[in-house]
């Protein structure tokens, strides 16, 4: 098989990981130069810190004004854990999963937490569940976009206005990205270092006024520790959601999230955003229809994902080979366009079908990922050779 020449153009910036993801275009640490550090996070300065980071995600994301938008430990994972723990119980639960995330908290709800009565609606990588089979009288937890299969819910049609459980949605991947239909969501979680490449540290954790309902009417049988606490008294510890953190921040990824978020302004606010994970969406999958050796994970295109784009090698020979084979092959890929520093961390997830992913969220360049292609036509052209001569 013959190889192809290395393409004249690389990517300004190879930076293209599903998270940590790239920092916006321009960053330097110097964007951290007004961090309050060593100050308390208690102290007025702090305060005033993080009061407007919630007022800024509020701003950009569009969120309802009598929605509560909290900052919370351990990132995403912390704010789906917190809401999980803190409001599952009180009535039976969906669990609606299709990738290797929310399938992690189908297995927290069955296996730790234990609840009796959880259904579980699943699908494989690269397709949605029959979202009909939900019942919202019970609560629902989904993912809005799967990162690990690149396949995202189109929109909140399939959620009824009138539910009457909880809908707690895992968005990380999604918010600042997509629209997300608050009016739809009760409780809506994402961590600082996706779309808005921000360092991972935190969570935000978003609650509809019927979550506040629940936490404050319901209390789990089980124990919950101080990092998961939302009520006190059977009240709304209402500080968190003014930017009095249960425990101590990390003021430098404060400042590097306000950052992100100035940006954010900078760039549109949401429509912007949206704009530019879109216009990085349509470069790859402009390539991916003309490519006969590649095709998109998600089978339809409604549920195509404009952040975590994921591929498959569809090329007769490679998808003959058994699936330690074909990983290999992809990983060889990856480790080409590593070593010749075009693109970093674009591999599948451990637990998703062989292929590559690429992070086509905000903060890419569009002509970074234009001068990619090739070198994807490149990287499979040598490894397909390095197979064939074996
Ligand atoms: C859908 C989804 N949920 C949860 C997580 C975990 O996020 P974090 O590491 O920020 O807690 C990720 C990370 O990639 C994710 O994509």
């Amino acid at each position: 098989m013959s190889t192809l020449p290395k393409p004249d153009i690389r990517p300004a910036n190879p930076y293209f990981s599903s998270g940590p993801c790239a920092k916006r275009p321009g960053w330097t640490p110097e964007a951290l130069k007004d961090a309050a550090l060593g100050r308390s996070h208690r102290a007025k300065i702090g305060k005033e810190k993080l009061g407007r980071a919630i007022e800024l995600t509020r701003g950009v994301l569009q969120v309802p004004s009598d929605y509560r938008i909290g900052i919370v430990p351990a990132s995403d994972t912390g704010a789906v854990e917190m809401a999980l723990w803190s409001l599952l119980g009180e009535r039976g639960v969906d669990m609606v999963a299709w990738e290797s995330f929310g399938a992690g908290w189908v297995t927290d709800v069955l296996k730790q937490l234990k609840l009796a009565d959880a259904r579980r609606i699943e699908a494989d990588y690269g397709q949605l569940p029959d979202l009909a089979q939900i019942d919202f009288d019970r609560d629902v937890v989904f993912t809005w976009n799967g990162t690990t299969s690149g396949v995202r819910v189109p929109n909140g049609d399939f959620i009824p206005a009138d539910r009457k459980g909880l809908t707690i949605c895992d968005a990380t991947s999604a918010a600042f990205a997509q629209r997300l239909d608050f009016s739809k969501l009760d409780v809506v979680t994402f961590s600082w270092q996706k779309v808005l490449g921000g360092e991972a540290a935190h969570g935000i954790l978003i609650l509809s006024p019927r979550a506040v309902e629940r936490l404050e009417n319901y209390t789990p049988p089980w124990p919950l520790p101080k990092i998961f606490r939302l009520t006190k008294g059977g009240k709304l510890i209402e500080g968190i959601f003014k930017g009095e953190t249960i425990n101590s921040p990390s003021m430098l990824c404060v400042e590097d999230y306000l950052d992100a978020l100035s940006w954010a302004q900078s760039v549109g606010g949401l429509e912007g955003l949206i704009a530019r994970a879109d216009a990085n969406f349509a470069v790859i999958d402009r390539f991916v229809e003309r490519s006969d050796w590649l095709a998109h994970l998600a089978q339809d295109p409604a549920t195509r994902s404009n952040t975590s784009v994921c591929l498959s090698i569809v090329d007769e020979t490679v998808a003959r080979l058994d699936s330690d084979a074909k990983a290999a092959f992809a990983k060889g890929m990856v480790s080409r366009l590593d070593k010749e520093g075009v693109a970093y961390d674009i591999g599948h997830y451990r637990d998703a079908p062989p292929g590559l992913r690429i992070w086509a969220g905000a903060t890419v360049e569009t002509s970074d990922l234009e001068a990619l292609m090739p070198w994807l036509d490149w990287a499979f052209q040598e490894q397909k050779a390095a197979l064939e001569s074996a």
